[in-house]
């Protein structure tokens, strides 16, 4: 089989096995998180006319910088970069939480500040260089991170990439955070394990040094 292009459509439950059962054009359907990718076969069958005329989604190239290397991907523009970095380039440090920028835990830097990548479409990013939590620092010791082990601020550690990447953006901007500061930058960022006065105490460690 040929990839000649991908679509999207919404995710639908267990609809992977019952397209993939229906007709052998369907072989190669797989679930991507949340959409679902249909890898076409080449050739002009009525269903790739017909998939070519209502759904005109096709597969574009990015060369993306992130953490400081050029990154080829293939994918539909619409593709969020939480995915892009997750599925794409296995750098799974980024965490799926909501899905709707409303916990943090996918943060990333995007020119060095804080973004939501679960609402950035590969798109947008262009020649903007992307920093995951694996890239933040060489070997783990950005003064933010060394400041979270001092403190032990890690309860299941799912939200703390994204907590940290949050609180490295703050303290490039505003090395000296009041706690008003650090409340307002850090209030998008959710931790179920309610570790946020020890988020808060280590953001101030950093700053008094
Ligand atoms: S997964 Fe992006 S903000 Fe929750
Ligand atoms: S440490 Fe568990 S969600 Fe934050």
């Amino acid at each position: 089989m040929v990839e000649t292009s991908v679509i999207c459509i919404p995710f639908l439950p267990n609809v992977n096995k019952t397209f993939a059962n229906a007709h052998p054009v369907w072989k190669g359907v797989r679930v991507v998180r949340q959409r679902l990718v249909f890898r076409k076969p080449s050739g002009t069958s009525p269903l790739n006319s017909y998939l070519n005329e209502v759904i005109p989604t096709a597969v574009a190239t990015y060369n993306l910088k992130i953490n400081g290397k050029i990154r080829r991907v293939d994918t539909d523009p619409a593709t969020p970069m939480l995915w892009v970095l997750r599925d794409h380039l296995d750098l799974q440090g980024t965490k799926y939480g909501c899905g709707i920028a409303q916990c943090g835990a996918c943060t990333v830097h995007l020119n060095g500040t804080a973004v939501r990548s679960c609402q950035l479409p590969v798109s947008a990013v262009g020649s903007q260089p992307v920093t995951t939590i694996e890239g933040l620092s060489a070997k783990g010791d950005h003064p933010v991170q060394k400041a979270w082990l001092e403190h032990d601020v890690a309860q299941c550690g799912y939200c703390q990439a994204g907590q940290i990447m949050s609180a490295a953006s703050l303290l490039k901007t505003n090395p000296n955070p009041s706690d008003a500061d650090i409340d307002a930058s850090m209030s998008g960022n959710i931790c179920r394990c309610g570790t946020y006065l020890r988020i808060k105490e280590a953001i101030k460690s950093v700053a008094r040094k």
